[in-house]
């Protein structure tokens, strides 16, 4: 009796348990940031990889931008999106980043 009166309290545990397996809904969040040094690494060689990597590496990994293929004007409609979540695109750096974009992630 006591026995099974143990078993009757661990139940409620043991649906807890259950119900934290369960797989989450999917986050819509992108891929987390790499650091500083991996973030660079990740875009290709050319002129304005450094500072589209500082600016576009900060709030989530490159590869959701390495992994697209657009033109300037679709890399322009982008980086105005990103500004607009809050990226920090200094007016000097928006058409480096923009052409380095087309022209090392083009169609
Ligand atoms: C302030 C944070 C922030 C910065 C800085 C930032 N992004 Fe984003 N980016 C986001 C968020 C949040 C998402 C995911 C939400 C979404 O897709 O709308 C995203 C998604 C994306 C996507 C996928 C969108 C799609 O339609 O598939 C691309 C490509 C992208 N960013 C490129 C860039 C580029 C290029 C830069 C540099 C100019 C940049 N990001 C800088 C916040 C940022």
């Amino acid at each position: 009796m006591v026995r099974r009166l143990a078993i009757l309290a661990l139940l409620p545990l043991g649906s807890l348990a259950l119900a934290q397996s369960q797989p989450q809904p999917a986050p819509a969040a992108p891929p987390p940031p790499l650091d500083p040094a991996q973030a660079l690494a990740a875009f290709a060689p050319g002129e304005g990889r450094e500072v589209t990597a500082t600016t576009c590496g900060a709030c989530h990994s490159p590869v959701i931008i390495t992994s697209k293929k657009l033109d300037g004007q679709g890399w322009a409609q982008i980086v105005d999106q990103m500004i607009d979540k809050g990226a920090q695109v200094q007016d000097q750096d928006y058409n480096t980043i923009v052409t380095y974009l087309a022209k090392s992630y083009g169609p």
